[in-house]
């Protein structure tokens, strides 16, 4: 194993509940054998994309991240795992418009993109670039995986995400729980359309997003 290849807790813990998530909706959207492209959004150490590129080998994946040290870390796991279906990860900085991006993808070239823990611990800008930048590159009805912790209707729950969102607060003032209804709000704005929520270990949601036909 390289020593590039990074392994953090929050992603082995939380890589097994999603991945029973992508298994029912995947298939219930798309058909139980669809060949698809996935994009991932800040994929971080790999771990996810590693996990759910053997559990979906019909799926092409895209992983990308900001950071060059996460860069390494998704590339020594596509070597190390041999994973073919695994691109070489992008620098994206979601912030960004797709056409300032280091790789240009077309309008409509996933079927799916995937977030995970980004939405909370990021300015709400992020959020701001994942809802228009997937509402360019998803194919009408595609959808968008978002994870995380998240407000519901303007209420944090339980006690330990309200002193969560405290402790992101404390860090960066522009980081903290999102609100489901503005996240509709930023969805709606961008031709797309709130679709689904399933309630995950650990007071985290997952959220499915549609772009509009
Ligand atoms: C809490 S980590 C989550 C990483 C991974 N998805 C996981 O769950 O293990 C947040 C990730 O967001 C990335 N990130 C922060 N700002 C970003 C931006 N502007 N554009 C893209 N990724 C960003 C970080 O580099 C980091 O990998």
């Amino acid at each position: 194993m390289s020593g590039d290849k990074l392994v953090l807790e929050a992603p082995e813990l939380n890589k097994d509940p999603i991945l029973k998530i992508l298994q029912d909706v995947i298939p219930e959207k798309f058909g139980a054998d669809a060949t698809l492209q996935a994009l991932e959004i800040s994929s971080g150490t790999g771990q996810h994309v590693a996990y759910f590129a053997k559990a979906f080998p019909k799926i092409s994946w895209q992983p990308s991240d900001i950071d060059e040290k996460y860069i390494e870390s998704i590339k020594t796991y596509i070597a190390d795992e041999k994973l073919a279906s695994v691109k070489p990860p992008v620098r994206i900085d979601i912030t960004k418009p797709v056409n300032e991006w280091p790789e240009m993808y077309p309008d409509g070239s996933f079927d799916l993109i995937v977030n995970i823990n980004l939405l909370h611990i990021s300015p709400w800008v992020c959020t701001e670039g994942l809802f228009s930048s997937a509402s360019k590159l998803l194919k009408p009805g595609g959808i968008m995986v978002t994870y995380g912790p998240y407000a519901i209707h303007g209420e944090i729950m339980p006690e330990s995400n309200v002193a969560f969102n405290a402790s992101l607060k404390s860090q960066n003032e522009e980081w903290g729980l999102r609100d489901i209804d503005d996240l509709e709000k930023e969805a709606k704005k961008n031709g797309m359309t709130f679709d689904a929520m399933f309630h995950m270990p650990a007071n985290n949601k997952t959220l499915v997003w549609l772009r509009n036909e």
